[in-house]
């Protein structure tokens, strides 16, 4: 009877004095586990004779139950008070503000060439491409520039280097997004109608000139295309672009060597107060070069001008988007003030689209 209290009282003080999960486990096998004091001392009953069983067993039995409760009890406390100890470290205040992250913008003249892209898409024009640096070939010849022609000489075209001895053909930094008119009628045949959005570089430097800036090409060609759609076309596009119901386009005759006849184009603007307005007022503000595509351009682009004909247009990309959003200065779209970024960038979530309205 004694050694059963002894027990008792020795694992009961062990159970309440375990500090983890771990030492609870060792106290339990050391009383009951397989070879534990208590599993033994059962064992042992077959050996008693049938009185001392009579007390003893029901006594063991008694205290196996005790002790296996006050494991259990200690277990469950232990648990609770490692889930304490884990939410007190682990406290997070839902309330504190998140971090500020970074987040960059979409620059304006990203955003109007995705604008300039979503207006001539829904009007039936692709896409096209050509390289930033092209032969003399395509940026001139192919494009009806005759040789003497000013826009070639070195004051103006940037050309790449040669060593002495490297008979190449001339390569320029692209002086105009025209020469894609070439290679999108060799690549593709006529029918035609594309745009050319991409960098131009020239030697130029002001408030109004960066040596690199941006145009839009377009070029239509079937067999009856005619100046009058040319000015639909570029109505639609301005009335879109420029979001405004009322649209005036000037066409002044001009010269381009590539086409025949050419037309520079003017918006109809007010300078009111110093506030530029389109659509009204009594002023005209040039906004591209265009025309009819002249036989040899097309005859340099594989193109049989007996039986295809078209027009073609050169826009500032830069320009346009300095006028849709008010940019005063050119030189600042190239100087990566993150100020003036944050302030004209747009959201990069903002995608242009017909549907939705362009504007911001
Ligand atoms: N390439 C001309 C320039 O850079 C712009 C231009 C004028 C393009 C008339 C054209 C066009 O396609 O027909 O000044």
């Amino acid at each position: 009877m004694d050694a059963i209290a002894e027990l008792r009282g020795k694992y009961l003080h062990q159970i309440r004095a375990a500090a983890d999960a771990a030492a609870l486990e060792q106290v339990r096998l050391a009383a009951l586990g397989k070879k534990g004091e208590i599993s033994q001392q059962m064992r042992s009953l077959g050996r008693m004779s049938a009185d001392e069983r009579q007390t003893a067993g029901p006594a063991l039995n008694e205290l196996k139950s005790e002790i296996d409760a006050a494991l259990k009890a200690r277990r469950a406390a232990l648990e609770d008070a490692s889930l304490d100890a884990r939410l007190q470290a682990e406290w997070l205040d839902v309330t504190l503000p998140g971090r500020p992250r970074p987040r960059g913008t979409i620059h304006p003249v990203s955003q109007v060439m995705d604008e300039l892209t979503a207006i001539f898409a829904d009007m039936g024009f692709s896409v096209a491409e050509g390289p930033q640096i092209e032969s003399d070939w395509y940026n001139f010849d192919a494009l009806n520039i005759a040789p003497e022609h000013p826009s070639r000489q070195e004051m103006d075209t940037f050309y790449m280097h040669r060593d002495s001895g490297d008979n190449r053909p001339p390569h320029v930094l692209r002086t105009h997004t025209s020469p894609v008119q070439i290679r999108a009628m060799q690549d593709r045949g006529a029918p035609l109608r594309v745009i050319a959005p991409g960098r131009v570089y020239r030697m130029d430097m002001d408030q109004t000139h960066t040596p690199m800036f941006h145009q839009v090409e377009g070029l239509a060609i079937d067999r009856d295309i005619t100046m009058a759609q040319l000015k639909w076309v570029l109505e639609e596009f301005c009335r879109a672009f420029f979001e405004l119901d009322a649209v005036e386009l000037r066409f002044r005759a001009s010269h381009f060597p590539f086409t025949e006849p050419s037309a520079e184009v003017d918006i109809r603007c007010s300078w009111e107060g110093g506030q530029l307005k389109l659509g009204e007022g009594d002023d005209w503000l040039e906004i591209l070069g265009s025309g009819m595509v002249h036989p040899h351009v097309l005859r340099s682009g594989g193109i049989d001008p007996e039986v295809w004909q078209g027009f073609a247009f050169g826009m500032g990309i830069d320009r346009i988007a300095m006028l849709k959003y008010g940019i005063p200065d050119l030189r600042a779209f190239f100087e990566s003030d993150l100020r003036w970024l944050r302030h004209y960038g747009f959201a990069a979530l903002d995608q242009p689209s017909l549907a939705a309205g362009l504007s911001r």
